[in-house]
């Protein structure tokens, strides 16, 4: 998703450099252009389209004058990724700058008003609207100010926009709505961004505007104003977040840094139960669940499903978020509706979650400490994975299960689960310890045009997980099922040239999954089984074992299972020559 920053100098020197440097450090969120506007009496604009890099070697953005500006990352949504579509858009006069995160429903209607009125485009962008509306009611007499609040009142959709003119120099002037957006403040001046890792080096003291609020950056410090114009008293929260832990610390990608990490991230997770006790104890009575998420987290939920219904009897749905409108009808007061997301900005969730508030009780589970869920749900539960950059979720996953997990321990009194789970960080060390041998047996994998990922019961979120890693990053076509669906149609896709990857660990369902692995055996599959350390069984009907140690149950096994699934992903991807941090298509936070 589009990457937004800005900051204004408490000091006349070129923020330029200090404006690159922070949009870099948006990489993680996806883009294919990027851009930059300053001002030093004149608006002097470079963008286009291509890798920051690339594009900066060849237009230089740190040369850049001026002691404020703005910069943006770019991932295309309205119209193609292209040089001209490229933010900062001005308007037509060349006045008015704009960088903007999201997407506006009706910029279609305010592009053909505008053109009636003689306006010209150069862009097919949504967001080239924006500064033709500001630079309009400027005309007609508003201040900059006004003229952001006017021109937001004809958008629908969401976005983050920052914003200054050359007519009322020396400030930016920020606003939002269904879109991230954060302030902030340091020794060298005053910073806007859509998320903390761009201005960590800079500023650390962080202000979250609220939807709609105008948030005004001068040399001289931030105002806060409501829809009204009225100045409103801000709060800033201290992050510490350090900017290392946003760095790749000597590692070739974030992707394996945040795999190796994933022992840390449950242990710190850990560290929430007395929070999460609390958090139940204040939810109360509720007679359904229902977990909405997209991706990952979907997949997190579903392991929470299994878990919940079989530990503490209670009724569960796991809605993907975009579809959520139509279960959305059956939620009532005895239901508690729990988001998961480590961003805690996805757009459909958020769309859920406003639908939640009616009718339920809502809980977000969130890994991105006052992110726009964890503004909006009624309770919150905070993973504490630390910042992930790499677009695949991997830490931010297994910190998610672990928060599921002691919820579930916690709901259902199972002391036992719950002390399993201080064990996990050991075991995960013990599969990232192998990474070398599972180099080796990556290597065998690069071919592969189409695999199969299957598990049953526990294991069966498991074998989606892993399937979704494989094709995010290696563009490999995978697909995880159920086990016991395979035999319903897939069967017939399985040959000698298609991997399977089976998830087997030892449990009620290992005998089934077993009749399951000889069926794909039957069929000359590629097999590589993860199952228990010295299950002999398994290593005759495998080509390929990975063996985890020691040997935990099907219940613990979402947590330990999916490293060795996740490490063959990032190995294979290598392999292809693809960088796993900054997948094709994908961005971090999907705020669209
Ligand atoms: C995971 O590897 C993906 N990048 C993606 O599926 C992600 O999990 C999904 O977009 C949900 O994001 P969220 O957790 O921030 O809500």
């Amino acid at each position: 998703m589009c990457g937004i920053v800005g900051c204004i100098l408490k000091e006349n020197k070129d923020v330029a450099p200090i404006l690159f440097n922070c949009i870099s450090k948006l990489e993680y969120r996806g883009y294919d252009s990027v851009g930059m506007a300053t001002f030093n009496g004149e608006i002097n604009v470079k963008k286009a389209e291509g890798d920051i890099e690339t594009v900066d070697s060849a237009l230089n953005f740190r040369n850049m004058k001026g002691y404020f500006g703005i910069a943006h990352t770019r991932w295309a949504s309205t119209g193609k990724p292209t040089d001209e579509n490229a933010h900062p858009h001005l308007d037509e006069t060349g006045t008015v700058a704009v960088v903007h995160n999201g997407t506006l429903e009706n910029y279609s209607y305010i592009k053909e008003e505008l053109i009636k009125e003689g306006h010209e485009f150069k862009s097919t962008t949504d967001t080239e609207v924006i500064p033709n509306l500001i630079k309009k009611y400027m005309d007609n007499g508003l201040d900059l100010e006004n003229a952001v609040r006017k021109a937001t009142e004809k958008l629908k959709g969401s976005y983050a926009i920052v914003v200054f003119a050359k007519d009322e120099p020396d400030k930016l002037v920020a606003t939002r709505m269904n879109s991230p957006l954060i302030v902030s403040y340091g020794k060298e001046g005053y910073f806007v961004a859509s998320d903390t890792p761009a201005v960590l080096e800079y500023a650390r003291n962080v202000v979250r505007p609220k939807e709609g609020e105008i948030a005004i950056l001068t040399k001289k410090g931030i105002e806060i104003h409501d829809a009204n114009g009225k100045k409103v008293p801000w709060r800033s929260e201290y992050i510490d977040w350090t900017p290392e832990m946003a760095q790749k610390e000597g590692y070739d990608h974030f992707m394996i840094k945040e795999i190796i990490e994933q022992s840390t991230a449950v242990r710190n997770t850990l560290g929430q139960k007395a929070n999460i006790k609390k958090v139940i104890e204040e939810i109360g009575d509720v007679k359904r669940i229902c977990f909405v998420a997209c991706g990952t987290s979907y997949h997190a939920s579903i392991s929470g499903k299994y878990l919940i219904e079989s530990l503490a009897g209670i009724p569960i749905d796991v809605i993907i978020a975009s579809e959520a409108k139509y279960t959305a009808k059956t939620w009532d007061e005895d239901t508690l509706v729990v988001f998961i997301s480590q961003s805690g900005e996805t757009y459909d969730s958020r769309m859920a979650l406003k639908q939640a508030r009616k009718t339920s009780k809502t809980l977000a589970i969130v890994n991105v400490a006052g992110s726009a869920m964890s503004e909006e749900a009624e309770f919150v539960i905070q993973t504490q994975a630390g910042p992930e950059i790499g677009v695949a979720a991997t830490k931010t996953y297994v910190a998610q299960l672990t928060a599921i997990y002691l919820f579930a321990g916690l709901l259902a009194g199972d002391d036992d689960l719950i002390n399993q789970l201080y064990k996990v960080p050991t075991y995960i060390d013990e599969v990232t310890s192998q990474r070398e041998y599972i180099k080796e047996l990556s290597s065998r994998y690069d071919f592969a045009d189409d695999a199969f990922y299957l598990g049953r019961g526990f294991s069966y979120p498991i074998a989606l997980e892993g399937a979704l890693k494989l094709k995010e990053i290696t563009y490999i076509h995978a697909e995880g099922y159920a086990a016991g669906e395979l035999k319903h149609g897939p069967l017939a896709l399985i040959d000698e040239k298609v991997p399977v990857f089976v998830i087997i660990p030892p449990g009620e369902d290992y005998d089934k999954t077993m009749t399951n692995l000889e069926e794909v055996k039957a069929r000359d599959a590629i097999i590589l089984s993860v199952g228990a350390e010295g299950d002999e069984k398994i290593a005759k009907n495998s080509r390929m074992v990975f063996e985890i140690n020691p040997a935990v149950k099907d219940i613990i096994a979402p947590l330990v299972y999916i490293v060795p699934l996740q490490l063959i992903s990032y190995y294979v991807t290598l392999d292809k020559g693809y960088n796993p941090d900054k997948p094709r298509n994908l961005a971090k936070v999907i705020t669209v």
